[in-house]
């Protein structure tokens, strides 16, 4: 099969952790036979050196021709004090607009092996294995009007939260259509005590679950998940939430699996699905070689997955990575300080080793 594929590494971390996605691929694409066509472009910081634009007309076409997107991490702090609509992140959501992705996956699994690395204790982490679905295209990111104004020291700033019906509808499809070759639960999280945009959501849920009777539907506010989610993680299955409210959880539950350099996602429901590492580019360690690969490798199971149908190839990736952690391999974030590491491009070799072995 041809895999057209567009990568855009973005910004600090990215260009590190994509390059040995990118490997991981090219050797997936050789022990199954398959061709991989790989085209970069700029994005964030990048498009903005290059182009002066976060998401350079190139890049938008060269993703709309591809059949999947790779993307690494935007944001940099040379562009901190740049008007809005020119920061790196600008160009991301505009991207994600673009491609028409609306429903953000974001699994969060706790690996056995990994158990140890958790801020919880190993018996209240120990099979957690939670399916967020993030709204991604609605909500406070895309919400007009948004402005800010006035005088200085006076001014005021306004967002904009807004979900229609449709909307709504057809992320919780998502939601339970996953939650049907799960364990059959989805939480729709939500502050529909205050929130006018959370009571309809609430409304919404309900009616579609009626259409799922198998799939049990609970709600939850907001603050409560989140205290939930650190005392009972193993409770939950699929997790539906709205934009912001996703954002923040999905770090959250990083955090609870031992790092959010673990995370993948895929985003899909457009034109051409997007995968990226639930981390940002993390400028701090940018250059280094320290970065954890394993987000973005898991990412390019989930677009294997996802975009081409392709199961083995994806689980290859899934079991290699577990492999790797099962014989003790670590990067700078999955060990305590002063302990021995692997570095970015050592971790990315150890999971293609494991793929040629065919572990
Ligand atoms: C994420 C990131 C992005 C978001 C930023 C970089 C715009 O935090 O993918 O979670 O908020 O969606
Ligand atoms: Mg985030």
């Amino acid at each position: 099969m041809l895999l057209k594929i567009a990568v855009l590494a973005g910004d600090g971390i990215g260009p590190e952790v994509t390059d040995q996605a990118v490997q991981v691929l090219e050797t997936v694409a050789s022990r199954f036979q398959h061709q991989l066509q790989v085209s970069k472009y700029a994005v964030g910081g990048a498009g903005l050196q290059a182009e002066n634009d976060p998401l350079p007309a190139q890049t938008l076409q060269g993703c709309l021709a591809a059949q999947a997107v790779l993307l690494g991490a935007v944001g940099s702090p040379a562009f901190d004090h740049v008007p809005g609509p020119l920061r790196p992140e600008a160009g991301l959501l505009r991207l994600r607009r673009e491609l028409g992705v609306f429903a953000n996956l974001r699994p969060a699994v706790c690996f056995p092996s990994l158990e140890d690395c958790s801020p919880l204790r190993p018996e209240n982490i120990r099979g957690t294995d939670i399916m967020i679905v993030r709204e991604l295209l609605g909500g406070l990111y895309f919400g007009q009007p948004r402005s800010t104004q006035g005088e200085a020291g006076q001014r005021e700033a306004v967002d904009t939260m807004r979900y229609s019906e449709p909307e709504i509808e057809r992320i919780a499809r998502v939601a339970f259509e996953l939650a049907r070759g799960r364990r059959r639960k989805v939480t729709s999280i939500d502050k529909a005590n205050v929130l006018d945009c959370s009571r309809l959501w609430r409304e919404v849920t309900v009616r579609v679950a009626k259409d799922y009777p198998e799939v049990q539907l609970n709600h939850m506010y907001v603050d409560s998940a989140a205290m939930i989610l650190v005392a009972r993680p193993a409770d939950f299955d699929v997790l539906l939430t709205e934009n912001m409210f996703g954002d923040i959880l999905s770090d959250q539950a990083g955090g609870l699996i031992g790092s959010l350099g673990l995370l993948a996602s895929a985003s899909v429901g457009g034109r051409v699905a997007l995968y990226e590492p639930v981390h940002g580019s993390a400028p701090d360690i940018a250059g280094k070689g320290i970065a954890n690969p394993l987000g973005t490798i898991l990412s390019t199971a989930m677009l294997l997955r996802h975009s081409f149908h392709l199961e083995k190839e994806a689980a290859a990736i899934e079991s290699a990575v577990a492999a790797v952690l099962q014989a003790g391999n670590r990067t700078r974030d999955l060990v305590a300080s002063g302990q021995p590491f692997l570095s970015t491009s050592e971790m990315g070799g150890k999971v293609r080793e494991a793929l040629a072995r065919k572990i």
